[in-house]
């Protein structure tokens, strides 16, 4: 609430200009039916023709600056509202992209999503139209009730007393309401999920043959919304017209009392119509306070849950006095590394030295640890025990940009933004020179299938990179990790969807490129043989390393994912053997 609050008083004056013709146009609003009243008695009662013409003149006045005023009015409560909002939603936007892997592993998109839209949104109304909706009413109701009393106090009582009444229903009508909104809600988000799943999924559940099903999934859920919807108009419907007969009522006592009191002398009839309309500005307010209520109870809720995630604190922060490596040379060593994920130990004593220009190769069955393993090198988490050091600095004192811009990582599952090739490869990259970005292209063989398009690198890709193959994917986000020429580069499983042939262009380019490190996790011997140590993984311990023909001489593991792999030609070996 604070950090909305100083984001508002940021703004004020604006605010406050809003604040000043909202002020002023109710002024104005409490003149007009002083002029209509003065009109009757002074005009059409009392003949003084001469008055109509002041009396019209100030009419057109009131309502000609009445139209400025409303117009300046919401013009500067809606400027300075979007202000603050988007710069919530960038401090939001701000402090999400700094948390880190972990706290992404806890919360899913939707909820994010909504906290980034449905609830900035809540946020607007609420200091846009609620905050000056809210101000607007208690002045008119606070205006009008003074001058309801100055004119005739027991006119004044008896319209004050079936207020009460109208608030009871409006808050009755706001509880029932409310409950529904956010049923609406709630549902409505499912049904947006589902929508927005089966569109994204479209090609699984066609695949799968469940267009019907989805298909009756979404009616179901549609006819629940219809449902839902019905069921708020019903309320609506109930509620509006005795709280609409509720406040007639109070125009019908009033005049019923004021005829008396007009008939016996003791007001004008100018006055009676005056007072009738003076009531609306009491009875207006009543009205909306239901609304307006439930609207800044909204956004007090929306404030909170935002709030909620602006205290997240990343678990990842860098030192207090970072330190960077004198020379980088991608010096990259694990000593008695252990991590646990929620208390599940996913690596135990982990120890790796990979030597500067080095190739560390990782193997093993999945879900052995070997994506968790890398995430330790660029600090995407922090192990439990044990330690990482770069270039000799533990990952933890290092400066976490320095480290970060130093280890280029081609992850496991590829992203690609709906964005150009060519942005796609400069991702975070900063400033490419043209010919690193043309090695990348050529080194990663993007350039093969890239130069066949009509807009080459211009070819603007999908959210997922659809239109591309697989293998084309893997080899835009390894010219992606080349493009930024680090000192450590981890390959995940990146070569998975190539062909052999173009694998093995890849691993000839890598060489030629050489001078950084290189940690490269695959599941094909040919793609690690070469490597300077060989890590073979199981459950999270390394059960067997050294090079390639160490380990085929081991005969364990190693050699029987090679047997599997080379069946054939291993068994003709032999035979030529015996
Ligand atoms: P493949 O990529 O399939 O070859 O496996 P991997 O060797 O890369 O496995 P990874 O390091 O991704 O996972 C190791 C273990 O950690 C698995 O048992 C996962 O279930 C577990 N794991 C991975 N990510 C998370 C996470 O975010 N939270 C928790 N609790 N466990 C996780
Ligand atoms: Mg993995």
């Amino acid at each position: 609430m604070k950090r909305l609050l100083r984001l508002i008083a940021k703004q004020w004056i604006t605010y406050a200009l809003g604040f000043t013709a909202l002020v002023l146009a109710i002024v104005l609003d409490m003149y007009n039916p002083y002029y209509v009243g003065s009109i009757i008695d002074r005009v059409i009662l009392g003949g003084e023709l001469a008055y109509l013409k002041t009396a019209l003149l100030a009419l057109v006045g009131i309502t000609f600056a009445r139209a400025v005023l409303g117009y300046t009015k919401e013009y500067m409560f809606d400027l300075s509202s979007s202000k603050v909002i988007v710069e919530l939603r960038k401090k939001l936007f701000d402090h999400i992209q700094g948390l880190s892997f972990a706290f992404f592993d806890r919360n899913n998109t939707g909820e994010l999503m909504s906290r980034i839209k449905e609830d900035t949104d809540n946020i607007m109304s609420a200091i846009c139209y609620g905050f000056m909706l809210f101000l607007e009413q208690v002045i008119y109701f606070g205006v009008a009730t003074v001058i309801l009393f100055t004119i005739d106090w027991r006119l004044a009582l008896v319209s004050l007393v079936t207020m009460p009444l109208i608030e009871y229903v409006v808050f009755r009508l706001e509880k029932q309401v409310g409950k529904q909104y956010e049923k609406i809600s709630d549902q409505r988000a499912v049904l947006n999920m589902t929508a927005q799943e089966n569109i994204a999924g479209v090609r699984v559940v066609k695949a799968f043959g469940r267009e019907k099903h989805e298909i009756l999934k979404f009616l179901k859920q549609n006819e629940e919304n219809y449902r839902i919807n019905y069921d708020l108009v019903k309320s609506m419907a109930t509620y509006n017209p005795l709280i609409e007969f509720l406040s007639n009522l109070v125009s019908v006592l009033v005049i019923t009392a004021g005829g008396y009191f007009v008939i016996g002398g003791e007001m004008s009839l100018g006055t009676l119509v005056a007072f009738s309309n003076y009531i609306w500005m009491l009875i207006w307010p009543l009205r909306m306070m239901g609304w307006l209520t439930s609207v800044l109870a909204q956004c007090v809720a929306s404030v909170k849950k935002i709030d909620k995630l602006f205290d997240e604190e990343p678990d990842i922060k860098n030192y207090q006095d970072p330190k960077v490596p004198e020379e980088i040379k991608g010096h990259v060593e694990f000593r008695d590394v252990c991590f646990e994920y929620d208390g599940a130990s996913v690596l135990k004593d982990i120890n790796i030295d990979a030597r500067p220009g080095g190739t560390i190769a990782i193997m093993g069955m999945t879900g052995a640890g070997k994506t968790t393993l890398i995430n330790l090198i660029g600090r995407y988490y922090d192990c439990t025990s044990g330690s990482v050091y770069f270039d000799g600095i533990d990952v933890r004192e290092m400066d976490l940009a320095v480290l970060r811009k130093n280890v280029s990582v081609v992850m496991q599952d590829t992203f690609l933004f709906s964005d150009t090739i060519e942005a796609n490869i400069k991702f975070g990259a900063g400033e490419v020179p043209d010919e690193v970005f043309r090695a990348a292209c050529r080194d990663a063989m993007v350039d093969e299938f890239v130069s066949q398009m009509p807009d080459g690198y211009q070819t603007v890709i999908g959210e997922r990179g659809i239109g591309l193959s697989g293998g084309q994917k893997q080899r835009i986000s390894i010219a992606r990790a080349l493009v930024r020429d680090a000192k450590v580069l981890v390959l995940d499983d990146s070569t998975s969807a190539l062909d052999m042939e173009t694998e093995y262009a890849i691993q000839w380019a890598m060489e030629r490129r050489k001078g950084f490190t290189c940690f490269i996790i695959a599941h094909r011997i040919s793609a690690v043989k070469n490597a300077d140590e060989i890590l073979y993984f199981e459950d999270g311990r390394i059960v067997e390393r050294g090079t390639h023909d160490e380990l085929l001489r081991l005969r364990g593991r190693y050699y029987e994912t090679y047997r599997e792999q080379y069946r054939d030609y291993v068994e003709a070996l032999e035979k030529e053997v015996v």
